[in-house]
């Protein structure tokens, strides 16, 4: 891993089926069509996404999915509302993207790539409603912490593709990570403070925001959750 964006085109562990050059490479590539795309599946400029979902509901981005429990979970709560994940593991993408495909959820998309890529070059000015970043990669090692992904371009880009009033919300159990966040945001004029949401009991094993929240409960850790509000 570098640090920098991954483009989809490289040939490393992200790359995709087709990239292999195989029929049964090309079969995986679209198996999960539409559920599961790429950056080779749309142009290379702003993503369209009354195109993409077939409808122009409000749009919600969450960014680093993992195994996609939050966009499951949130997109069979609320079907008028289009969910549009972001996650550079393709084989976590995927396998998110199955769990869409199974329940046939036509609300939801993950497009597998880097989202330090995505937002600045495909996704538009003030065309989200929310902005989802669950249990980010800590990268612990101090000569790795560059690559963490909330950052203060990262929240430039928050406060471009957030409609005035929307909402950017942020949860983990690092305890210092937080405190970064906290510390970043503050320093941001676009953003207001919310109150966090409370903790609330799991009636059951996938009654979790996200994996990782229940991983990390489950070890009985705490968890840190914030939100903030877009400036008008
Ligand atoms: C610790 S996991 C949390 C997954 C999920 N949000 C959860 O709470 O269960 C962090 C996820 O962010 C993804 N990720 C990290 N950096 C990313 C980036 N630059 N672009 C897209 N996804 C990224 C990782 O591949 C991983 O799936």
């Amino acid at each position: 891993m570098t640090g920098e964006p991954r483009d989809t085109n490289a040939a490393d562990r992200f790359q995709t089926g087709a990239a292999l050059g195989t029929p049964e490479a090309a079969r995986l590539e679209n198996d999960l069509a539409p559920y599961f795309f790429t950056l080779r599946d749309v142009p290379p400029s702003a993503l369209d996404f009354a195109l993409l979902f077939g409808n122009d509901h409000p749009l919600e981005i969450e960014v680093g999915s993992g195994r996609g429990l939050f966009l499951v979970n949130a997109g069979t709560t609320c079907p008028a509302t289009n969910f549009l994940g972001i996650e550079y593991d393709f084989k976590e993408a995927r396998r998110a993207a199955r769990r869409l495909q199974k329940r046939e959820l036509p609300n939801v998309r993950i497009l597998g790539a880097d989202v330090t890529l995505v937002l600045p070059r495909y996704v538009p000015d003030a065309c989200a409603r929310a902005l989802h970043i669950y249990f980010p990669d800590p990268w612990w090692k101090r000569r790795h912490k560059r690559r963490r992904v909330f950052n203060a371009e990262f929240l430039n880009q928050a406060a471009r593709v957030l409609a005035p009033g929307g909402l950017l919300h942020a949860w983990t159990d690092v305890e210092e990570y937080f405190g970064v966040m906290m510390s970043l945001v503050a320093a941001n004029p676009a953003f207001a403070s919310l109150p966090p949401p409370p903790e609330r009991e799991a009636a059951h094993d996938m009654d979790y925001h996200t994996s990782f929240e229940r991983k990390k409960r489950k070890l009985g850790l705490t968890i840190y959750r914030a939100r903030w509000v877009r400036r008008s």
